[in-house]
């Protein structure tokens, strides 16, 4: 028992830094994961209501009132992506 070593830890000047560069990058995963980068489906009557992909794809497809953007993934889980709306009842019919 030659060796004993004080074991109070006193912060130095590398701890801090390192505790700094822990608290930057936790930040910025968490500001970084709240941010959405689509628009989320709108709540109203329609969008409530639309259960199916053909539902939407009826006004979001080519032809339709609002097509998609061109270069938009095809197919896919729309509510995977946009935030579905609130109230959303389509699964329950
Ligand atoms: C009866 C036609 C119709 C159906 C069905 C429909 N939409 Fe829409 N949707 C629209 C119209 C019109 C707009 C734009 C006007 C608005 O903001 O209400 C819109 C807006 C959106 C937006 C917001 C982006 C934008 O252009 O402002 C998203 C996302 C969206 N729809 C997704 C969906 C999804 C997902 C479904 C199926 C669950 C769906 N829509 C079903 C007509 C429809
Ligand atoms: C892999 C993610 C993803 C999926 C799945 C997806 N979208 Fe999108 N969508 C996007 C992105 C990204 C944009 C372009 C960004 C924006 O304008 O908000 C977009 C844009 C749109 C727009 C135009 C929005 C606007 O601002 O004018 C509509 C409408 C839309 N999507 C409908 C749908 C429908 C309907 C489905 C399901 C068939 C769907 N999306 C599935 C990612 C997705």
């Amino acid at each position: 028992m030659a060796n004993q070593q004080k074991s109070t830890w006193k912060p130095g000047k590398r701890d801090m830094l390192f505790l700094g560069v822990v608290a930057a990058v936790v930040l910025v995963l968490v500001l970084g994961s709240g941010e959405r980068k689509t628009n989320p489906v709108p709540n109203d009557e329609v969008h409530q209501g639309a259960s199916t992909m053909a539902e939407c794809m009826g006004c979001h497809g080519n032809e339709g009132v609002r097509p998609q953007p061109k270069g938009h993934i095809q197919g896919g889980q729309c509510f995977q992506c946009h935030l579905q709306p609130e109230g959303w009842r389509g699964a329950a019919r």
